[in-house]
């Protein structure tokens, strides 16, 4: 007994030790070099299981599978290469054009019209029309061509080849990412603006409709945007990206509104988030790094001041787009709902969501649609058709 009282005291004092050490001689303990380094793919799968675990209930056991195995692509045609034998070579594969599938399906439903779904005149929905007819499909654009393979078929693209004058046949990205262009209905003569435009992919898309008068292309970031202009220079034709065509800046897209502010037909607002699929599978530049934490944290805030700019810019009538590649409620239904909110108290500005349920039917054999938002479409990953996470939202301005 005294035995052990002796070793508690001495254990105590073993404690204590460091008080008896000069303050000089201490050491601080360095806890970044000292504590085992948890990889930011682990913490990023640690808050999934537990947001969307509670988010997505028994959805996302199924979900979760898909974001860790390997994503599918599509290839985003490009018009201005020489594309037939391309294509041709691409069905020769097994792969599809999934717009030309979809309207294919619907052309022969007898209650939608071929006008709705080719946007070929006819009632197409325009925000500009407002009321009911805001609430039909979108009018598709269709020079947009996307070729994938079908539903449990994981065969890879091989990387683009440049044709005879040098630019690439087609573009490699997650299909459902066309989704927000399509839904965004762009018109012939249409001037519009992507405010965080930066890697390029949803600009080569707007471009493939071929239908802007106008396209001011916008990324914060200096390099994303020097490549975005490389980008554009290996698919478009010079005399397609003339200044008075194609303008692309380096400006913090929050203030757009001291440029230009109530001008554009069409905004783009595919804002920066928490890359869902990225943060789950790569350490390099991961949001869920611990020194990124504040940075991960403030996206909501971002996003909510980035999708205000966008409805700032966008003349009355014009359209808004918001999309991310996040599950993240609190980054798509919260974000829309709290700029809708400030658009209508401190700016008086009054926007009308679309519902883009006819767009989601219309791709729903393509892709997974999450069933239950409040507002927008999710585009949820899924073992047979893994593309995604992709949401997006479609604003109305009215005044
Ligand atoms: C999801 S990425 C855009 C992807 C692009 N739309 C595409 O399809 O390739 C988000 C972009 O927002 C940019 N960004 C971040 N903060 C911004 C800001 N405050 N203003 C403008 N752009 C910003 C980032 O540099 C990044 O390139």
């Amino acid at each position: 007994m005294a035995a052990l009282l002796d070793m508690r005291f001495l254990f105590r004092k073993v404690k204590n030790i460091s008080s008896f050490i000069p303050r000089r001689h201490r050491m601080k303990k360095k806890w970044a070099t000292n504590q085992p380094r948890i990889p930011s793919t682990r913490l990023a799968l640690q808050s999934f299981d537990m947001n969307y675990g509670v988010q997505l209930g028994e959805r996302w056991p199924s979900v979760r599978v898909s974001l860790l195995s390997e994503q599918k692509y599509g290839a985003l045609i490009n018009n201005f290469s020489a594309q037939q034998e391309l294509m041709a070579d691409l069905e020769r594969q097994g792969a599809q054009d999934f717009v030309q599938e979809a309207f294919r399906t619907w052309g022969v439903t007898k209650d939608t019209p071929q006008s709705i779904l080719l946007g070929t005149g006819g009632a197409v929905s325009d925000c500009d029309t407002g009321g009911d007819e805001a609430d039909m499909p979108p009018s598709i654009s269709p020079n947009v061509k996307c070729f994938v393979f079908p539903k449990g078929d994981i065969t890879r693209f091989h990387s683009a080849r440049p044709d005879s004058t040098g630019l690439l046949g087609y573009y490699l990205l997650d299909a459902a990412s066309l989704l927000p262009v399509l839904a965004l209905d762009v018109h012939d003569g249409h001037t519009v603006l992507d405010l965080c435009a930066a890697p390029g992919g949803k600009t080569l898309a707007l471009l493939q409709t071929q239908a802007c008068r106008h396209l001011a292309l916008n990324d914060s970031s200096v390099s994303r945007t020097a490549r975005l202009r490389r980008v554009l220079q290996s698919y478009i034709p010079r005399e397609h990206r003339s200044e008075d065509q194609v303008r692309i800046t380096s400006f913090e897209g929050r203030t757009w509104v001291e440029l230009e502010g109530e001008t554009f037909d069409r905004v783009l607002v595919d804002v920066p988030c928490t890359t869902d699929r990225h943060a789950l599978m790569e350490e390099e530049n991961n949001i869920f790094k611990r020194s990124r934490t504040k940075e991960r944290q403030r996206l909501p805030l971002l996003q909510t001041q980035l999708l205000l700019a966008g409805i700032r810019a966008a003349r009355p009538g014009g359209a808004v787009m918001y999309s991310t590649c996040s599950l993240s409620q609190l980054q798509n239904e919260c974000v829309v709902e709290r700029a809708v909110q400030l658009a209508q108290e401190e700016l008086g500005i009054s926007v009308h969501v679309q519902d883009l349920a006819p767009l989601a039917r219309l791709f729903g054999d393509c892709f997974h649609f999450a069933k239950d938002l409040r507002l927008g479409e999710l585009v949820l990953p899924h073992l047979t058709a893994n593309f995604g996470p992709i949401y997006f939202c479609k604003l109305c301005r009215v005044n």
